[in-house]
């Protein structure tokens, strides 16, 4: 189970660039080790990215509701379907999400949506690392029922090196507050991520301080829901104020500027965010408000939308976004992942810099960042096993392409 990956150029933690060999022994880099050796001259390797913030099976609805408003989008096309989905759908529309990641050079993902087991089978047959985190809504009267099934589900994997779960509360519109409130109390009993949108869109706060009477955050506040495992989806309507609470805390913020953008959303505060020290990552959401999987896309929109809104250019300087597409998702993810260094996970990407828009080779890391061609990733690996090297090694493509077009067919013969 070792390799040796010789001859490559190898992105390092602090950004320089070494030729050095690299040891994997099982599914960790290592110091030494002997084993099958591959020379990689001409390429890049590096770290594979991390999706903080996606819903895989959702590739069902790509291109189904276009330039229409979050609640019309939501309530008259999302919710519709959902409603029809079953577990084969899920596992079908996983399956194709999570080779589009790969495929774009995402090695870890974090997934809420319904079905966990056929989400962390997809998962599990792409040989894609992720969290499965049950959403969890108690609209239709059914909330106590998820929130066992989540609970079940982190039990199984417990020992899973792979895929692991966590909770997923919706979001303070599709959960009741005593709900949310008993959701993050059993979150505590486990060292698992719980995440949940929140002020995605401009009405949101309002809304739930009309009906509950007290601020989104300070609810969410007084309930424990900012910890060290929270994960918070988009915040694209956080105050400077809510920012410093949420640096205190610890939690973490999945920045989805292609979402919120393409959604009419807004562009969330991620300059205050990193100025009062917030832990931020990357997120697509999913491919029906963004509509492609692609966390190099979200590595270069991110800062572009942050610099035009503030007319700085200086905002999120290129290490500083790459670790928001890698490492900084360390902090909250029970998985060693974002950096190659010996005792990290071995999930990387390989990349032929010979390719158009990696030259002149002077400035990779901008490279990366502004420049990147995702058809320049020729392999991908993920825990010392090799899932693409232009197909997938995992699972046969063509067919699961077939199996996607019937399901969504049928779906929406169904409506
Ligand atoms: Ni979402």
């Amino acid at each position: 189970m070792s390799k040796v990956l010789k001859n490559a150029l190898v992105l390092e933690k602090d950004f320089s660039l070494k030729k050095h060999t690299l040891y994997i022994e099982n599914d960790r880099i290592a110091d030494f080790a002997m084993g099958e050796v591959e020379d990689l001259d001409g390429m890049l390797i590096m770290p594979g990215l991390v999706n903080t913030h996606t819903h895989a099976a959702m590739t069902l609805f790509r291109g189904i509701a276009e330039d229409v408003d979050l609640n019309e989008w939501l309530f008259k096309y999302i919710f519709p379907r959902e409603d029809k989905l079953t577990e084969k759908d899920i596992y079908i529309g996983s399956l194709v999400g999570f080779m589009e990641m790969v495929k774009n050079g995402i090695t870890t993902f974090v997934d809420m949506y319904f079905y966990e087991d056929a989400i962390a089978q997809a998962a599990k047959d792409i040989g894609i690392r992720g969290i499965v985190a049950r959403g969890l809504a108690d609209t239709d009267g059914k909330g106590e029922k998820k929130l066992l099934l989540a609970e079940e589900f982190i039990k199984k994997h417990k020992d899973d090196l792979l895929v692991k779960g966590g909770f997923g509360p919706h979001a303070l519109y599709t959960c009741s507050t005593d709900y949310f409130k008993e959701i993050i109390d059993v979150s505590k009993n486990y060292d698992l991520p719980i995440t949940f949108h929140l002020l995605e869109s401009p009405d949101e706060r309002d809304n739930f301080k009309r009906e509950v009477g007290i601020e989104p955050v300070e609810f969410l506040d007084s309930i424990g829901a900012f910890g060290k495992n929270t994960i918070i989806a988009h915040g694209t309507h956080l105050n400077d104020d809510e920012l410093r609470l949420i640096s205190k805390r610890g939690s973490t913020l999945s920045y989805n500027p292609t979402s919120n953008a393409k959604l009419g959303n807004g562009i969330a505060p991620i300059k205050k965010a990193v100025e009062v020290g917030v832990n931020v990552t990357l997120g697509t959401d999913s491919a029906a408000s963004n509509n492609s999987l692609d966390i190099f896309s979200e590595m270069k929109f991110g800062p572009l939308l942050q610099r035009a809104k503030f007319h700085d250019p200086k905002i999120l300087k290129l290490e500083e976004i790459f670790k928001m597409g890698t490492s900084n998702a360390r902090k909250v993810l029970p998985f060693d992942v974002g950096t190659l260094e010996s005792g990290m996970l071995a999930d990387l990407i390989v990349v032929d810099i010979g390719n158009v828009s990696m030259v002149p080779k002077e400035n990779m890391l901008a490279n990366i960042v502004y420049a990147f061609d995702t058809a320049s990733i020729k392999r991908v690996m993920i825990g010392g096993k090799w899932v693409y090297d232009g197909e997938f090694l995992t699972v046969d493509g063509k067919k699961v392409i077939e199996d996607f077009e019937k399901a969504y067919s049928d779906l929406n013969a169904s409506l």
